[in-house]
């Protein structure tokens, strides 16, 4: 039977963590996953999770079983960060909304419940997206195209593209959007293209599925999340994952979130009870760890202010990291480039050649995706010298 399994390719973004950690050259870089790192190039534990921590531990609290769907208090906690406390959708108890295995494990818990309410559907992803997006929905089932996103020539969106293509869609189509610092692009929807795009959603009857794993990292946490009040406000039926891998540098706990909202309560109850039943049947229940912490620091005002005061450092130190290789390669002669420092979020999308991501990687060991995308929230002043040096090497051969 096993003899059936071939051998498939590395994984095109944690495949490449793989082969960082094997690489022995001291002077390596990792700006292949999003992962944000501190000017000392390590993790960060920020202090409003460390705090949170400590009061956990000391709790010493016996590992049970969190229901289904996941911990109340969390769900509580991150349903007000998303939509805001006084959400017209929340107080009419309209949306479903379960803990998952960060932003990833919302998208196929969402993925699982779309293929069997409409397992007909086509699903459109933006040109380019997450790599994981198209794996994650074809696993799921469905068939996966495109939506015009991006346009090389103009290093912007093409929006007129995109919305014609929304408008070609068949209805019933799943739409998955990336509520802010769009991966990998760095390149966002401005607020009146979000209106312009809502309504052709509704025209056009069309399943909006929002993924918001950055938020906090383009303008701050309320700013980004101001897409999804208007999603809100249209009356649309949405789906929204969220991650706190990012916001809360809890990338190895797993935490995040899928929410749905509906028309009523009673539609509401209806998907949540579907909701639990994939989740059930996949890995029972989720873990206590990460929703203890994100609901300590969220329901503490103390510690939730800390929590966004050091996310808005994180923000910040970003976009001096561009600016720094902005002017990094300037100095070096690279003088069409700038855009790094106009895009969005953790990621640069460099413009560079397959053939020159390689050459970064094999012969200066900076590694970054073969679709050009770099992680600039992984660069410090100690490497950035030495990621332009390897930039404007593989640019001049
Ligand atoms: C990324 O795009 O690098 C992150 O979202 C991590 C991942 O799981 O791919």
């Amino acid at each position: 039977l096993f003899d059936r399994a071939e051998l498939a390719p590395a994984d095109p973004i944690l495949g490449l963590t793989e082969a960082y950690n094997a690489d022995t050259r001291p002077e390596k870089v990792n700006l292949g996953v999003g992962v944000y790192l501190g000017e000392d190039g390590k993790l960060p534990l920020m202090e409003a999770v460390r705090a949170a921590e400590e009061r956990i531990t000391q709790q010493r609290r016996a590992k049970a079983y969190l229901g289904i769907d996941g911990m109340p208090a969390y769900r509580d906690a991150v349903r007000e960060l998303i939509f805001g406390a006084d959400s017209s959708a929340l107080a009419d108890a309209r949306v479903a909304t379960v803990q998952s295995l960060g932003g990833t494990g919302a998208l196929k818990i969402g993925a699982d419940l779309l293929r069997q309410l409409s397992p007909e559907a086509t699903v459109l992803i933006s040109n380019p997206s997450w790599e994981n997006h198209r794996a994650l929905f074809t696993r799921a089932g469905f068939d996966v195209e495109t939506y015009r996103y991006y346009d090389a020539g103009i290093k912007g969106i093409d929006f007129d593209g995109m919305l014609e293509d929304l408008r070609a869609a068949e209805p019933g189509t799943v739409v998955v959007l990336h509520a802010c610092c769009h991966n990998p692009t760095g390149y966002d929807l401005g607020s009146e293209q979000w209106d312009a795009v809502i309504e052709v959603l509704a025209e056009r009857q069309l399943i909006p599925f929002l993924d918001m794993a950055y938020q906090g990292f383009g303008f701050g946490i309320e700013e980004d999340g101001a897409v999804v009040a208007k999603f809100v406000d249209s009356g649309l039926n949405f789906l929204l994952s969220t991650s706190y891998s990012k916001s809360f540098s809890l990338y190895g706990e797993r935490i995040g979130s899928l929410s749905v909202v509906l028309d009523s309560a009673e539609s509401a109850k209806k998907v949540l009870s579907q909701l639990k039943i994939v989740i059930r049947t996949n890995y029972s229940n989720p873990p206590t760890e990460g929703a203890a912490l994100v609901t300590t620091v969220l329901t503490d005002p103390d510690l939730r202010q800390s929590w966004e005061d050091e996310l808005g450092a994180m923000r910040e130190r970003i976009k001096d990291l561009r600016k720094g290789l902005v002017d990094g390669l300037a100095s070096r002669g690279i003088t069409d480039m700038g855009f790094i420092a106009e895009q969005l979020g953790m990621f640069s999308y460099s413009g560079l050649t397959k053939e020159q991501m390689v050459a970064l990687r094999t012969e200066h060991g900076v590694y970054g995706l073969d679709s050009g995308r770099m992680c600039v929230a992984a660069l410090n002043t100690g490497n950035l010298d030495y990621v332009a040096d390897a930039i404007a090497a593989v640019r001049a051969s």
